[in-house]
């Protein structure tokens, strides 16, 4: 059974609800700074990135050296897999150095998957592919609750490029779970039909204005041109039909927040005005970062050492009875010698 932290789908409902509550004390007061733990003081947490991130990989660095690990940052263009190394053999070479656990970030959905099952070493997913960013999630989560008394009957929309959104489908998850009624809306080219059946309360849209009405909650996607073989919209284009604007607000509930994964593009995916507006949290986002891996770390360290911990103390039970035995077989013996 592969250890740490893979997609927000497998997790129950009590289990995010646990995340987000041991996050929530790691939320600094306002103008305080954090003070440094040692919860994992003497672990080693590797950083395995090989796509690009700003966000991600400095929180889960700074999340691991706040709970006392040291950590160490690997990007592909620094690694052996520049030279030709095969993914397995990278993580395996990792792996032999003993860190107590690999936060990866790779381009193919499932890749963490395929080596969470062949690795005693938990990973925690990091963004894969068009697939699950969950840590991502459940910041996301984390910071809606910190302006909304419960997730429950909200309603969040979710704009963009959710074909290619690994952060839609991880808040899909996460907000199925709470029974939030959830609108996806994007051009048809980038909002596959099969996206309403993924989790309970999805609805789909092309229109903005209609994804946007009544809403608690707006969040907006990157357009993710590196996954896109051919663009359906210019930029322009794309800005005219699903640019998130000022004056869109007022369809949406009056305290409605606007949050962004980021990075953002200003003047394509919303305007600079939206984008600094006060009701705009998307830098909240980036501090809640910090604290939700925090809480992911210590759970999955902490799960991993106590397995460890078990299985040697198991091994020394087995060692003993094994040793017992093998005390009694010598007694004996003397004892038929005796006789
Ligand atoms: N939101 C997010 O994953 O950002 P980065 O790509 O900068 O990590």
């Amino acid at each position: 059974m592969p250890t740490g932290l893979l997609g927000i789908e497998e997790l129950s409902r009590g289990e995010v609800e646990a995340i987000l509550h041991r996050a929530r004390t790691f939320q600094p007061l306002q103008h305080q700074s954090y003070k440094k733990l040692d919860t994992l003081r003497g672990r080693m947490i590797v950083n395995l990135f090989f796509e690009a991130s700003t966000r991600t990989r400095t929180s889960f660095e700074i999340a691991a050296k706040r709970l006392g690990a040291d950590t160490v940052s690997i990007t592909a263009s620094g690694s052996s897999v520049s030279k030709g190394e095969s993914l397995v053999d990278t993580l395996n070479t990792l792996a032999a150095m003993r860190p107590d656990a690999i936060v990866m970030r790779h381009a193919a959905s499932g890749a963490p998957y395929f080596l969470a099952h062949h690795l005693a070493i938990p990973i925690v997913n990091a963004g894969d592919g068009t697939h699950e960013h969950p840590t991502q999630a459940l910041l996301d989560a984390l910071t809606i609750l910190d302006h909304k008394p419960a997730l429950e009957g909200l309603r969040v929309a979710i704009i963009g490029d959710i074909a290619h959104s690994r952060v839609a489908r991880s808040n899909v998850h996460l907000l199925a779970k709470f029974g939030v009624d959830i609108v996806l809306c994007g051009p048809a080219t980038l909002l596959p039909p099969e996206l309403s059946a993924i989790a309970t309360g999805v609805t789909l849209t092309n229109d903005i204005r209609e994804a946007i009405e009544g809403a608690d909650v707006i969040m907006m996607l990157r357009v993710q041109l590196e996954r896109q073989h051919d663009p359906p919209l210019q930029a322009g284009e794309y800005f005219h039909f699903y640019g998130l604007r000022l004056d869109h607000m007022a369809l949406a509930k009056p305290d409605a927040i606007v949050m962004h994964p980021g990075p953002i593009n200003r003047g394509r995916e919303l305007t600079s005005e939206v984008a600094d507006f006060q009701q705009s949290v998307i830098l909240n986002q980036v501090e809640n970062g910090v604290a939700v891996r925090m809480a992911v770390l210590e759970r999955v360290v902490g799960a991993h050492v106590e397995a460890a911990r078990q299985k040697s103390g198991a091994v020394r039970e087995s060692d003993k009875t094994e040793r017992g035995m093998r005390t009694r077989s010598f007694g004996l013996g003397r004892d038929v010698l005796k006789s």
